[in-house]
């Protein structure tokens, strides 16, 4: 471990599902970093490997899904090759994950202060039940749960669903982990209370120097969060870049078309583009580039599959027809 490594560096990870139809590479050959402090956005359509490659990192992947390359390095330690029982010790510590599902957090049968003061305890033994049931009343403020006090002494099941994802939520931020990965956990709540937490998750990052990876297939969603962007397709990364730079200057036709079809970024009146066409199954892939059979600009050269490239620093982009000279948008 070192002090000057990146919170998380993933590098030419692969996980693959051994299914009875055949081998569907659901992340293949995915690499990026994030730094402390830094939020990155994991962006794609829905089957693209978005929350599997969460999963990988976390050592979550159950059969007959499994990690198969690559290498996850926490603060410079491989997740992929430590014992299941540290890694059970860094995911209740020093990473956290929030789920589409907050029941993957929640237990039923427990009440809620329960739960975050064992939360709490597990990470530091030495603080009181009292001090450790006014951080999770913080908590719970933190993500606008009203009248925390009284809502600590609630089980889940007394909560509305999205009262309980913003539960789950709180319990993530509590010991104030290295490393978050969010996975979709806002898209059930309204656009007010969504807003508040991504704030809440900025914050914890900008002042605690945790690092974020939110997933979602909602661009807009990121544009207000991130400070750099990955964005896959069919297991892979396709683009990848600093916020603003993809944003105002999006390369591949896939990041072109996600980028058409968010509310807002279009003049008013128009109609909303939409990239046509389905993601393809993972098992039965085009040969050449995934994107091709949706993509107005295939052509020949797409028949070969496009490896990724770095036209300008801290750009990624594997396709052969960029829509920008990136080079020249740069200088
Ligand atoms: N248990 C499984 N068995 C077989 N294949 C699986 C399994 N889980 C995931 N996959 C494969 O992995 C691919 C990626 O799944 P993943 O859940 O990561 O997509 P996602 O990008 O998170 O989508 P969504 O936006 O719908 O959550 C799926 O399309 C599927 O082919
Ligand atoms: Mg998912």
């Amino acid at each position: 471990m070192t002090d000057t490594a990146p919170t998380l560096q993933v590098e030419n990870l692969e996980t693959h599902f051994f299914t009875k139809d055949g081998v569907a590479k659901a992340v293949d050959g995915v690499s990026f970093t994030v730094g402390r402090g830094e939020i990155m956005g994991l962006v794609g359509e829905s089957g693209s490997g978005k929350s599997v490659t969460g999963f990988s990192v976390l050592g979550l992947v159950d059969p007959p899904g499994k990690v198969v390359g690559g290498k996850v390095l926490f603060q410079g330690q491989d997740l992929l090759s430590i014992k299941e029982e540290e890694l059970r010790h860094l995911r209740g510590n020093r990473i956290a994950m929030i789920f589409q599902d907050p029941m993957m957090t929640l237990n039923p049968v427990l009440r809620v202060d329960t739960q975050m003061i064992e939360t709490v305890q597990a990470h530091d033994a030495s603080v009181s039940d009292d001090e450790a049931r006014a951080r999770s009343r913080d908590a719970l403020g933190q993500v606008g749960i009203p009248s925390p006090e009284e809502r600590l002494k609630a089980y889940p099941h007394q909560f509305s669903g999205g009262m309980r994802q913003r539960v789950a939520i709180a319990i993530a931020l509590l010991n104030k982990p290295d490393l978050i990965i969010a996975d979709e956990p806002t898209t059930a709540l309204d656009v007010t209370i969504q807003g508040q937490i991504l704030y809440e998750a900025q914050k914890l990052c900008r002042d605690t120097g945790t690092a974020l990876i939110w997933i979602t297939h909602d661009l807009a969603v990121i544009a207000g969060l991130a400070d750099k962007i990955s964005v896959m397709y069919a297991g892979r990364i396709v683009e990848q870049g600093g916020l603003g730079d993809v944003l105002d200057h999006p390369a591949h036709p896939y990041t072109c078309g996600l980028l058409g079809s968010v509310p807002g970024h279009n003049t008013r009146g128009k109609r909303l583009y939409q990239i046509p066409g389905m993601t393809p199954s993972l098992l039965k892939l085009p040969k050449g580039c995934a994107f091709k059979e949706r993509c107005p600009h295939a052509d020949a050269a797409c028949e070969t599959a496009p490896e990724i490239t770095h036209p300008v620093e801290g750009r990624a982009l594997r396709c052969a027809h960029p829509q920008v000279d990136l080079a020249g948008v740069a200088s």
